[in-house]
């Protein structure tokens, strides 16, 4: 376990137990976290508490979460040297997102586009977890003091609400919580919808040939990218006006680490039908491994347990320190 007395500086960042981790959610984000390893202290975490904003069915939910977390794992996440713990069990994150949510206004939460996206989508369960999401996310990284946080274009506001908050504290009882910064990767690939390329790769689309799971059957990924969406052009090249294309290409890139002038080049003179059915074969190609370590990590639940256990148990020692120190600022009584 690494060293929190190390000078490098600490990663944090979560992903939810949502049963779908997408092709995109792996190029644009876990496949960049595994590199950050290297360099930063990073600390990750299933993010569970923040699942149940929405309605889960409780088999399917304990599935999920046992999921993401070999997940995790399975595409390189390396739990001896970044913790990887489950919010869940770690009770410090709900007790920091109470005392934050008291700091924070109803106007700054009702303005997170968020809150009125999904409260528009589950019209029939807008409850309170829903609008105090970002509270609880910002307990999540402002617990462990984190310098930076990888976010998607989707989680900016979020992270700049923890800044805010964290600052407000800060101002009323002096420094309590580091401020984190947003990490931008250099090489993140956005990946777009196959079937609307003009969108984010979304696995809450519901035409489910718009997006590939990093567990898809490798028939389905072939499927799925031979009916991508291109355009009436033949060229294989980057242009406007070929948004499929384009991302077919970015894809491809990412996986292969081949240049898109590459690219163009090997399939000169060849079809669509030929490419799309290469992307295909190159995806499938680098999700087997980690589909393979994912059914040997999910078939060893001990493993899993002594991992998240450990995990925990790092978190909470590390996160301890922050709650306590926020909590004799605020005024309360040591136990
Ligand atoms: N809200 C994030 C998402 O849906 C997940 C998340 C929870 C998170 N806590 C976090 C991300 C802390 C970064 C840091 O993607």
């Amino acid at each position: 376990m690494p060293e929190t007395t190390e000078k490098k500086k600490v990663i944090l960042s979560a992903i939810q137990p949502s049963g779908t981790i997408t092709l995109g959610n792996y190029l644009g984000a876990l496949r960049n976290w595994v590199k950050l390893q290297e360099d930063y202290h990073c600390i990750f975490a299933v993010a569970d508490l923040h699942a149940i904003t929405v309605r889960q069915e409780p088999k399917t939910f304990r599935q999920n979460i046992l999921n993401a977390y070999a997940l995790l794992l399975a595409c390189g996440i390396d739990p001896t040297k970044s913790p990887v713990f489950i919010q869940s069990h770690v009770h410090t994150h709900a007790e920091l997102a109470w005392l934050l949510n008291c700091y924070t206004q109803f106007g700054e939460l009702s303005r997170m586009t968020q809150f009125k996206d999904k409260s528009q989508k589950h019209s029939d369960n807008v409850n309170a977890g829903l609008f105090t999401y970002p509270t609880l996310m910002a307990a999540d990284i402002l617990l462990y003091q984190a310098d930076m946080v990888p976010v998607g274009a989707d989680q900016k506001q979020h992270l700049e609400i923890a800044r805010n908050i964290a600052e407000r504290f800060n101002g009323i009882y002096g420094n309590t919580f580091k401020l984190p910064e947003p990490y931008i990767a250099q090489v993140g690939a956005r990946v777009m919808s196959l079937q609307d390329p003009t969108k984010k790769m979304s696995k809450s689309d519901e035409n489910v040939n718009s997006w590939v799971a990093v567990l898809d059957k490798p028939e389905t990924i072939m499927k799925k990218f031979k009916r991508a969406v291109t355009d009436s052009d033949t060229v294989v090249c980057v242009g406007e006006g070929k948004d499929g294309i384009n991302n077919l290409i970015g894809i491809m890139s990412a996986v292969t680490g081949k240049t898109s002038e590459e690219i163009t080049a090997e399939f000169e003179g060849k079809g669509y039908g030929d490419f799309k059915a290469a992307v295909g074969e190159a995806v499938i190609e680098e999700l087997r491994p980690i589909q393979e370590r994912f059914n040997d990590y999910i078939n060893n639940k001990d493993y899993l347990v002594e991992q998240y256990r450990k995990g925990s148990e790092f978190a909470l020692k590390l996160s301890q320190r922050t709650l306590d120190k926020a909590m004799k600022k605020i005024g309360f009584i040591a136990k």
